[in-house]
């Protein structure tokens, strides 16, 4: 059965429901035509591809255009999925008017339904601003990859009373200015389950412990990709990277013993066409 369409009241509903909502990242279109064959609900275009798809240390150096051409492909895979994409550093941080402008690119020129950005109660007006003018905001607490120097590295969140209590309003902050959901990365369980219960909006956890409402990987870890990415909390659920590697060998090692192409993956002259010329 073909999934039903997915919809912002549609995952609120999930929260009421106590239903888990499944959100997956994507960067291109082979793979979104995956996820969108899945049961999954959101498909994330993470600024997370700067580090699995662009090859840089962190996601600091993402830039806007690099987020709409990879959400681009992503949206015209997808019938009934949401696709969110990233706000990345620096398209946002300048003012309201700079994240409205970056939001409604991504949504315009990349077909995102909705847009993720990194902040606490710093970027609450922002937040509040783009809700205004229509644009579905994600909000994303705890690791905030793109200030990953100003937290000293990527560390667990919330493990202290003052870091969960400032969590918990940072949350709730957010969410009173519009945010359709919150985001919660590498989070203690306990703060992620305070969150999640004084919340109206669904929260949605990468290292947050299972009592968040829903929860997200990124591909290339689940999916066994070297990322050089190996942290306890992502689960491997396939080794697509040994997989590949396997098939690349076996490719070369076909070619060089000549064993491909063979005449099944070769095309032919038809007999009578082939006697005129010999
Ligand atoms: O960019 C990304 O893929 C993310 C995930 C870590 C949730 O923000």
């Amino acid at each position: 059965m073909a999934k039903k369409k997915v919809t912002i009241p549609g995952l609120q509903l999930k929260k009421e429901k106590g239903e888990k909502i499944v959100m997956v990242t994507a960067y291109d279109y082979a793979f979104a035509k995956i996820a969108e064959a899945s049961d999954a609900d959101i498909i994330l275009v993470g600024d997370s591809l700067g580090n699995v798809m662009l090859g840089y240390d962190t996601t600091v150096p993402v830039t806007l255009e690099d987020m709409i051409h990879h959400t681009r492909p992503v949206a015209r895979a997808v019938k009934n999925t949401l696709v969110i994409a990233d706000m990345p550093f620096g398209s946002y941080q300048c003012g309201k008017e700079q994240a409205i402008e970056s939001a409604i690119r991504l949504m315009k020129e990349g077909g995102a339904h909705g847009v993720k950005i990194e902040g606490g109660e710093e970027i609450a007006l922002t937040v509040q601003a783009m809700v205004k003018m229509g644009i579905p905001v994600m909000a994303h607490i705890g690791l905030t990859p793109q200030t990953v120097s100003k937290l000293g590295g990527y560390k667990i969140q919330g493990r202290n009373e003052e870091a969960a209590y400032g969590l918990v309003e940072a949350a709730q902050t957010l969410e009173e200015a519009g945010a359709f959901c919150v985001l919660l990365e590498c989070v203690t369980k306990e703060v992620a389950a305070m969150v999640t219960e004084k919340l109206d909006v669904p929260t949605i956890g990468i290292g947050a412990g299972a009592e968040c409402d829903g929860q997200v990987l990124v591909l290339h870890d689940m999916l066994g990709f070297d990322s050089g990415f190996n942290q306890v909390f992502v689960k491997k659920y396939a080794n697509l990277g040994d997989t590949i590697l396997q098939a690349f060998n076996e490719f070369v090692a076909d070619v060089k013993n000549g064993s491909f192409p063979d005449d099944a993956h070769s095309f032919a002259m038809d007999a009578e066409e082939l006697k005129k010329i010999y």
